[in-house]
């Protein structure tokens, strides 16, 4: 009797690794169909949202689109013109270059995850996609009266947009429905700059002096020629010439090089 229980014993404890074996392709195969959870589109949600137009618009611009996405992944907060608030815009928007649109629409999100009642408790000063690093600008103002959220810039005859309705609110992305277009100051004058002087005075040193701040990070992304045909040609051209004399900012993705190099660096 008991020698048979030692053989029996002997008999299982051979067989168990072969279970094993077995159990483990089995067990692979039960968690496969739990991928990790596809980013939402970002686009796509904003259409759904009533802000169908301006999804449009960040679709047309590669640069937008690209900083968007990225953003979605590290967590975003996206305030999106509904249509009608963003028509009556166009005609100013097609005016920027493409440098200049793709600046307005990063304007329009923090790259920040914020609920609404996140948002209700951030009164003040917030940066934006657009934001460059070390230069700052192309940031707004949060401001909380009662239960509304409006947001602010500096920007002459820009009216306050207002927080209308949440398109999505799933951390880390959140889209509000907003009821006018931000105008940042880099792009549109403020409130104390004189008139734009005329035609000819376009070139001069002191409506230069005055349109610095605008400065484009997206030079490097805009060499092809149809970069070129899709942008104003005049603002095109100041463009040019303000690189020339300040040397250019050196656009996000050109910083992030030398990082993923000493990543690379350590791997090896
Ligand atoms: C996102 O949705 C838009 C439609 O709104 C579609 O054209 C686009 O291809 C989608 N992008 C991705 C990455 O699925
Ligand atoms: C667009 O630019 C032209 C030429 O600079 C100017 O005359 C016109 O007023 C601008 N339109 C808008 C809506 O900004
Ligand atoms: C906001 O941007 C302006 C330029 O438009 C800059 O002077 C200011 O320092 C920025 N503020 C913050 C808090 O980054």
């Amino acid at each position: 009797m008991p020698r048979f229980s030692l053989a029996a014993a002997a008999f299982l404890l051979a067989l168990l690794p072969l279970a094993a074996a077995k159990a483990a392709p089995a067990a692979a195969k039960a968690k496969a169909p739990a991928a990790p959870p596809v980013p939402p589109n970002i686009t796509a949600l904003m259409s759904k949202g009533g802000c169908k137009a301006f999804a449009s618009l960040v679709e047309a611009s590669p640069d937008a689109l690209s900083t968007f996405r990225s953003a979605v992944e590290g967590g975003v907060t996206a305030f999106c013109p509904t249509d009608a608030a963003l028509r009556p815009f166009m005609p100013s928007y097609r005016n920027l270059s493409a440098d200049g649109r793709a600046s307005l629409l990063l304007f329009h999100a923090a790259p920040v995850y914020y609920t609404l009642a996140g948002l209700k408790a951030s009164n003040g000063p917030m940066n934006t996609l657009a934001t460059d690093g070390s230069a700052r600008g192309y940031n707004f103002t949060v401001q909380n009266v009662g239960d509304q959220v409006s947001i602010r810039t500096e920007a002459a005859g820009a009216a306050a947009a207002r927080v209308r309705d949440t398109v999505y609110d799933r951390d880390p992305v959140a889209i509000y429905a907003v009821d006018a277009v931000l105008e940042p100051v880099e792009l549109f004058d403020t409130a104390e700059a004189p008139a734009p002087a005329p035609a000819p005075a376009a070139d001069a040193p002191r409506a230069a002096g005055r349109r610095a701040r605008h400065r484009p990070r997206h030079v490097a992304d805009a060499p092809g020629p149809a970069a070129d045909d899709d942008a104003a040609p005049a603002d095109q051209r100041k463009n040019a010439k303000r690189n020339a004399a300040h040397g250019g900012p050196r656009p996000r993705w050109l910083a992030a090089i030398p990082a993923a190099m000493a990543v690379a660096a350590a791997l090896v």
